[in-house]
């Protein structure tokens, strides 16, 4: 006991990774003892994945704030026409919109981890709400010629707001991922554990070491990477905080190479 207790005390966030060993703890201590390696496996993971995610903020934001300080040093350097200036403050602003939703977007994350989030729920119908997102982006889905099929029914006891923006980000991806002239598919389905919604959409093949990263935060694939300055790899993140503020799950899978489908599972109310 003493030893346990000396090691406890030893504990800091830099020594999280020192363990008791197991091999000269008496038998009466042995499940206090794995009780308390595990809790410090379980502190570890969290503080690395949170040491991680503020690294990842600051490489995030370091690069508009970047290019946004590039810009006013340039227009600095002579007296330039009205024009100039007009398209500067343009371009400043769009920069500065980048570095806003990243932050509103954080902060959705780090409330949702405190489980401050405020979750209203209320009874929806999945198909009515997937008919409206799907009316939302159509515009955005014409423009590459994809379209929406939305099938089956189910009720959910969920908070409406929370419940759209995780069904938007699902089906922003698919527009923005899936092959152009390709449908989205909308699958809700109620069984006495609860609803559940599927988007679904054909695109690329993905290996399952990248199906296993989607969920990360800052995660992005190398085609947004490059050709999307408007990722920032924070949509899935979100979906799944807002499915763990509804006690539910999110899951990925590849039925066939190159089918992706994301499903939102719900308890039963
Ligand atoms: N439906 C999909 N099909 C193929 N790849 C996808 C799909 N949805 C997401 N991905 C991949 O997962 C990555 C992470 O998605 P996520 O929504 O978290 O971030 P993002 O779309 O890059 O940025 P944003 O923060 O704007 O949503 C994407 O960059 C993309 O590579
Ligand atoms: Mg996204």
């Amino acid at each position: 006991m003493r030893k346990m207790a000396a090691h406890a005390a030893a504990i800091t966030p830099e020594r999280l990774h020192s363990r008791m060993d197991s091999a000269d703890t008496p038998v009466e201590l042995q499940q206090l003892s794995d009780a308390y390696n595990a809790m410090l496996d379980r502190l570890a993971q969290g503080y690395q994945r949170l040491t991680q995610f503020s690294a990842d903020l600051a490489h995030e934001i370091r690069t508009p704030v970047g290019s946004l300080m590039g810009h006013c040093q340039v227009a600095l350097r002579q007296r330039r026409s009205e024009d100039d200036y007009q398209a500067l403050i343009a371009s400043n602003l769009e920069e500065l919109e980048r570095i806003s939703r990243i932050v509103e977007s954080i902060l959705f994350l780090a409330r949702a981890d405190e489980t401050q989030a405020v979750v209203e729920r209320q009874q929806l119908s999945l198909h009515d709400e997937s008919q409206r997102i799907a009316d939302y982006f159509e515009g955005l889905a014409e423009e590459r010629r994809m379209t929406f099929q939305i099938t089956g029914g189910g009720n959910v006891l969920a908070d409406a707001l929370l419940l759209r923006r995780a069904l938007s980000n699902l089906v922003a991806n698919a527009i923005r991922y899936a092959d152009e002239g390709t449908e989205i598919l909308m699958r809700v389905t109620q069984t006495h554990g609860g609803s559940r919604i599927e988007v679904e959409n054909q695109g690329p093949v993905l290996s399952d070491e990248t199906l296993g990263k989607l969920f990360d935060r800052f995660y992005r694939g190398d085609a947004s990477r490059h050709q999307n300055s408007d990722s920032y790899g924070l949509g899935l993140a979100i979906v799944v905080a807002i499915m763990q503020l509804h006690a539910g799950q999110v899951r990925v899978e590849q039925p066939k190479p190159g089918i992706i489908r994301f499903s939102l599972s719900f308890p039963a109310a």
